[in-house]
């Protein structure tokens, strides 16, 4: 069976590339914490140029975007831009309570960009999807253009307001691009959980699950180890009829197991699970991708305790008890399906087809650094993946041509943020570059903790990374001041 690939979505998820027509990404959930202030913006939409890079397609579509400027110093207050990942703008904004808390300090607008081909940003309407014809212009290079034209079209309107850009995950990529791409647009950027070195040959493709796996083995005793061991469990114990209907009855699945095949998408499903832990083991109670209590990943390394001479039908007690942590802390799921995991839906097909065009991200396992079954990386199988579903092939190299790879020491003013305990540190800048290409690790903290709302269970690193961050954003904002002040408007073209 083929390749793994991890797909990023604000959160991500990963999965068998064979799975993906039915079992498709990470769906998230309403972020219902209480201290949650409310918050307000207006929409607005834009006209932007289908194609940024031809002159034959001069077709425009409208792109959304989202101002809040209760806090807006006129005239030349700075505007916090966050460049929309891969899914529903609003969800977004709605999950980025440390602009919304920045905001009055700063005396900031803040904009929040949609993505093109996502939420209602769709170049071709209904048609978007339709084919690879209609996907053609769905890439991160037109995606940032969008966010440069539009940025420049409000600046006209206010042309002493300095831009820093903002982003998690792949909008963390996009923001730490924009600043490279665009440095006469964006002052700065904040690129928090950004993989950019997430691409062939410029980290390890086992990295990932490593880390996956380090966070399950320091969460309780021999819980790593049993899930490792859970895989040879799973393959026998599902080689007859009545260990398949064994299996579907304790992990109470909606549709039972029936051949073979159905414990290949048990399992990845299963592992996929282990990953959404890993990036959502947050320090509170939190609905990110599922509801979940504090630590997570401590609450299911409770059920998976035992010591190595376990039954093969104990041990997988453990299992289905540790995933039903993930999938029923509420109490109220029926059953558990094996085609998601995670509750409401982002963009998963337009990620799909990024993977499968300039987002190639190896991944892979080797059972022994990580707690996975062994499997490799293979760009060709990955390949094929992609053209059976798209007819197009991805371009294993060309992000590393595009974005620099690791020689990036020339660019500046960019904040790369990463957690401890978020497996997609793995492809993050986590030295400092420069002093101005800058790298804050948050030892504690998984997926993007740092763009969360403060709660008083934040641990101490995530105060002090939001602490530093604020004041960088305050220097490159003075500092273009200062500039603006000696030459005029600056930015201006
Ligand atoms: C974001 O919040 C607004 C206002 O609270 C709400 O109307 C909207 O449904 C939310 N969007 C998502 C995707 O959660
Ligand atoms: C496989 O499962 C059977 C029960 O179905 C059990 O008796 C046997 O010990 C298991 N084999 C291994 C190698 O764990
Ligand atoms: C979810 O939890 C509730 C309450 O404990 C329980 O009644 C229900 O059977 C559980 N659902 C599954 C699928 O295990
Ligand atoms: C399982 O999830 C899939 C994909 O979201 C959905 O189409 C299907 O209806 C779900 N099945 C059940 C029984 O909820
Ligand atoms: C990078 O430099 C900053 C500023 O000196 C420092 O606070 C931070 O801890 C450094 N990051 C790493 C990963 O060493």
């Amino acid at each position: 069976m083929a390749t793994v690939t991890c797909f990023i979505t604000l959160s991500l998820a990963c999965l068998h590339v064979t799975a993906l027509k039915s079992q498709l990404f990470t769906r998230l959930g309403d972020l219902s914490y209480s201290s949650e202030p409310p918050i307000t913006y207006e929409t607005f939409y834009f006209n932007q140029k289908i194609d940024h890079f031809g002159f034959l397609e001069d077709g425009t579509f409208k792109q959304r975007y989202l101002v809040a400027d209760k806090h807006w110093q006129q005239p030349d207050g700075p505007i916090l831009f966050y460049t929309g990942n891969e899914g529903d703008i609003t969800w977004f904004c709605n999950n980025t309570g440390f602009m919304w808390e920045i905001a009055e300090d700063l005396g900031a607008m803040l904009v929040f960009a949609e993505h093109r081909y996502y939420g209602e940003s769709l170049p071709f309407g209904q048609d978007s999807y339709s084919d690879s014809k209609h996907l053609n212009y769905l890439t991160s290079e037109q995606a940032l253009a969008d966010f440069a034209v539009l940025i420049q079209s409000l600046k006209s309107k206010m042309p002493e307001s300095p831009v820093i850009s903002v982003g998690g995950s792949y909008g963390g990529m996009l923001s730490a691009w924009l600043r490279m791409k665009y440095p006469n647009v964006v002052v700065g950027a904040l690129a928090a959980s950004a993989p950019i070195w997430q691409f062939p040959r410029m980290v390890g493709c086992g990295d990932f699950y490593k880390i996956v796996t380090q966070d399950f083995a320091k969460s309780g005793q021999n819980c790593a180890a049993n899930i490792r061991s859970s895989w040879k469990a799973i393959n026998n114990i599902s080689s007859t009829a009545s260990g398949l209907q064994w299996l579907s009855e304790e992990f109470s699945l909606c549709s039972p197991l029936k051949a073979k095949t159905d414990a290949v998408v048990f399992k990845s499903w299963l592992q996929e699970t282990w990953v959404n832990l890993a990036m959502v083991d947050y320090p509170y109670e939190a609905s990110f991708l599922q509801p979940l209590p504090a630590w997570p990943i401590q609450v299911v390394c409770k059920h998976l305790t035992f010591d190595s001479k376990v039954s093969d039908y104990d041990l997988l007690h453990g299992v289905s008890q540790a995933a039903k942590v993930y999938y029923n802390y509420t109490g109220s799921s029926s059953c558990l399906n094996t085609s998601q995991t995670a509750t409401s839906s982002l963009g998963a097909l337009g990620w799909t087809y990024q993977a499968c065009t300039e987002m190639v991200m190896p991944m892979c396992t080797d059972g022994v650094q990580d707690m996975f079954e062994p499997e490799d990386w293979s760009f060709q199988a990955f390949s094929d993946e992609c053209y059976g579903m798209f007819g197009i092939r991805p371009r294993e190299d060309w992000a590393g041509t595009l974005y620099g790879g690791k020689d990036i020491s020339s660019h500046s003013n960019i904040i790369f943020s990463n957690g401890g305990l978020d497996p997609w540190s793995s492809g993050g800048v986590t030295y400092n570059i420069t002093d101005s290409l800058v790298s804050i690790m948050i030892p504690d903290g998984a997926h993007h903790l740092d763009l969360r709302y403060s709660t008083s269970l934040d641990p101490p690193s995530v105060r002090s990374a939001r602490a530093l961050e604020l004041k960088y954003f305050q220097e490159w904002i003075e500092k273009a001041k200062t500039r603006s002040g000696q030459t005029g408007s600056e930015n201006q073209l």
